[in-house]
């Protein structure tokens, strides 16, 4: 068992044997947090928290070591507001007499194998009782109202905690929660720097890492969605933390909707990190024997810097949060029509896009936006999901799908389910299933209102159009879309009480008619998207597999997309394509190659029209399509390395590596943006090889030379049929010196001998 309570030190001990969490109960019940990092083989815990007397941190009453006592100094497992904690709060509530003093004291415990699903939230699971085991610790608020159930899982193959709380009315009034964060998690050290994911539309997950200061600091989603401009994640490393080596405790929340990340730095040599549901306008009704379950937390430790981190997330991505039958299984290469055609297109003009697409490999071609209702621009039709558009589609779905089924293709298709336009018969005929607030004017984001599902009969009619569309044809691919942020959020239907539960029911609402939907259709591969990757968290992986990463396909973008969303999420996860140049959102044309190198680094495919390529581009890309799927279970299910960050560094060159499974074949990828004259010395350390094995080089792509000066021996130098030791490639590294054009890419496979 990996779980132990000692009962005379009241300790509780998680540990895998390569991490250990311990926790100790304190005076009349408050649950301490004593240790999380690599496993401790003896731990003398009377000697753990330094227990002395500070001025203006208030005491428990009734105890003898009254002055040397505070909560305001204890390193807690949850903290709480109001009896002596200062600190930024996990828990913060209005009980029924209107006060909010909370104090949690210890009522129980239990420790079983396996884990326990989470009610109505996606949660991360295991494959058989014997791969975790839980332990949930009831704390009791002292005035009687407020149970609180702390549930922590270790799981025996990856370095993760999955932590929740669960907070129940044991009352007899109201209590409204005013925050209820998914973890509180105080760590010894101020030594730290933070690290954290900014972005916008088109430009998601740059990584940024900053020295951490005294105060607080916090990132957060107002938006309703994770958003573009933020992403429910957090690391703490330390200073001298790298890709490869150092420590780091990292958190990701599986959670689609407004989030709080905050760290907190004391006085006293601790620091704080709280994440979960935004505090910021949310209230929850609690009546008596009402319980509020929170989103899982994910915590990670290594000792292997980010690159450890990540082999953790992406491992438990794979093996504990994704579902269904596609999860073992390899993703087809897709050609998608947005790009090609936005909403331009009909039966006939498909058709011909998916015969020169499947000419050149193509597995898999989805038709995007535009099919149904009288959709020609984005202002209307959404919600209209059963309204065929005959002028388009003058055989239906189903004409379409079985064309290009006999093309020997796939079929997929786009939707966007919790959208109405205000243009549409569903809003007509129902204008209060949209989300809104009396007496103000809707804003409106890509000319679309958000439907309310916290409503029962909005969410059965998203669920049963959806899945008249999805039987209607023989359907093998879903795009799941979601293209605003929430606003005006309010409710037709709730009391005046339970307004600031909407935010946070919608995104309860999208996961039931998720589960509702992917349940009904076992067999389809869905992908979710949301203007790109407003909504890619670990939430919307437990219902979809892969997600469309980002809007931008822009290869030279797409490195720092693509770096940053692989800091949890594994390439199988991530759509990437390539496009058409020059690109459509930055306006830059760079190779085909370059192109290619950086979107088979994920889950392949293309966002153009291939019929309009030159012969030779075709050539091009039926070579790139070909090579991809050879090399696809490498990419799909071995494991992923950054070694060169486009945020660090020059900042100019970035570079990954992917190995298989059982070590054999290893793919390095390594890009250069802008050329400069004279350029550096440039050695790039693979790793995770085998140190007495040789690796012969196999393939060998790379933009060519643009350079006038052949002086240079490098420049077009392939180095197919060469062979390099395993400890040369991690010790002396890939000499990468000389490139003499912009946008350079180079992709070498190597085979272990
Ligand atoms: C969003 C998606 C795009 C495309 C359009 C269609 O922006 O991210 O890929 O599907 O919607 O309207």
């Amino acid at each position: 068992m990996s779980i132990i309570f000692n009962e005379q030190e009241r300790s509780f001990t998680l540990s895998n044997g390569r991490i250990s969490y311990v926790m100790q109960l304190f005076l009349e019940g408050y649950l301490g947090h004593l240790y999380f990092g690599r496993t401790l083989k003896h731990f003398n815990i009377k000697r753990a928290f330094y227990q002395t007397e500070r001025e203006g941190a208030p005491n428990p009453e009734l105890h003898a070591d009254a002055r040397t006592f505070s909560l305001d100094v204890l390193p807690q497992e949850y903290a709480i507001y109001g009896s002596g904690d200062y600190r930024i709060p996990a828990l913060e509530a209005t009980l029924s007499n209107g006060t909010t003093t909370l104090d949690l004291r210890y009522k129980s415990h239990e420790i079983f194998a396996g884990k326990k699903p989470l009610q109505g939230l996606p949660a991360s699971f295991v494959n058989a009782d014997s791969e975790a085991d839980t332990l949930e610790i009831t704390m009791q608020e002292v005035g009687g109202e407020l149970e609180v159930v702390l549930s922590y899982t270790i799981f025996n193959d990856l370095d993760v905690i999955a932590r929740s709380a669960r907070i129940k009315n044991v009352g007899n009034g109201n209590v409204y929660l005013r925050k209820a964060a998914s973890l509180s998690l105080d760590l010894p050290s101020t030594d730290f720097d933070r690290v954290s994911m900014y972005g916008k539309h088109a430009f998601e997950r740059n990584v940024e890492r900053v020295p951490l200061g005294h105060g607080i600091a916090i990132d957060s989603s107002t938006r309703g969605a994770t958003s573009h401009q933020h992403q429910n994640f957090l690391a703490l490393c330390e200073h001298n933390a790298d890709e490869f080596h150092g420590e780091v405790y990292a958190c990701g929340l599986v959670w689609s909707g407004n989030f709080e990340a905050a760290t907190e730095v004391s006085p006293y040599g601790n620091t704080r990190m709280v994440m979960g549901i935004n505090g910021f306008d949310f209230k929850w009704e609690l009546k008596p024997s009402d319980s509020f379950t929170t989103p899982e937390a994910l915590l990670v430790f290594t000792q292997d810097g980010f690159n450890g981190m990540s082999q953790n997330f992406h491992g438990f991505v794979q093996k504990h949060l994704v579902r269904g039958e596609h999860r073992d299984a390899l993703r087809p290469v897709l050609v998608n029509s947005w790009e090609a055609a936005y909403m331009d297109f009909n039966e006939d003009s498909i058709v011909n896009f998916a015969k020169d697409a499947v000419k050149l490999g193509a597995e898999l071609i989805v038709l995007d936006d535009g099919w149904f209702g009288v959709r020609d621009k984005d202002n209307c039709s959404l919600g209209d999901w059963t309204i065929l558009n005959a002028k388009k589609l003058p055989n239906g779905l189903k004409g379409l799908a079985d064309r290009i089924h006999a093309l020997g293709s796939k079929f997929g298709l786009w939707v966007e389910p919790e959208m109405v336009s205000p243009d549409s018969e569903l809003f007509r005929a129902h204008p209060d299933w949209a989300l809104g607030v009396p007496n103000h004017v809707r804003s409106q984001q890509r000319n679309q209102y958000v439907l309310d599902l916290s409503r029962q009969e909005v969410r059965d009619y998203v669920v049963d159009a959806i899945c008249k569309v999805l039987g209607s044809a023989d359907i093998d691919y879903v795009k799941w879309d979601m293209n605003r942020n929430l606003t005006d959020i309010g409710s037709a239907t709730l009391p005046a009480s339970q307004q600031q539960e909407v935010a946070t029911r919608f995104v309860l609402g999208t996961y039931d008619i998720m589960e509702r939907i992917t349940k009904a259709f076992p067999h389809i591969l869905f992908e979710s998207c949301a203007g790109g990757g407003r909504r890619f968290d670990l939430g919307m992986i437990y219902y979809m597999p892969q997600v469309w990463t980002s809007d931008n396909t822009d290869e030279v973008c797409r490195q720092r997309i693509q770096y940053g969303t692989s800091y949890v999420f594994p390439p199988i996860t991530m759509g990437c394509h390539v496009s058409a140049c020059p690109n459509h959102q930055v306006g830059r044309s760079t190779p085909m190659l370059s192109r290619f190198v950086c979107a088979m680094s994920g889950n392949f495919g293309y966002e153009m029209d291939l019929g309009k390529l030159s012969p030779e581009e075709q050539e091009e890309v039926k070579g790139h399509i070909a090579l991809y799927k050879e090399l696809r279970p490498t990419i799909q299910k071995g494991k992923f390395f950054r070694l060169m960050s486009p945020f660090e560094g020059t900042k100019n060159e970035t570079s990954w590596q992917f190995v298989s499974q059982d070590g054999s074949e290893v793919i390095f990828m390594y890009f250069k943006n802008e050329c400069l004259p004279q350029g550096n010395i440039r050695k790039v350390r693979l790793t995770a090889l085998d140190p007495n094995a040789t690796y012969k080089v196999t393939k060998h792509l790379f933009t060519p030379s643009l350079a006038v000066n052949a002086l240079d021996y490098l420049s077009n130098y392939n180095l197919e049929g060469d062979v390099f030791g395993g400890d040369e490639l991690m010790e002396f590294g890939l000499n990468m010196d000389k490139v003499d054009r912009d946008f350079a890419a180079h992709l070498l496979v190597f085979k272990r001998q």
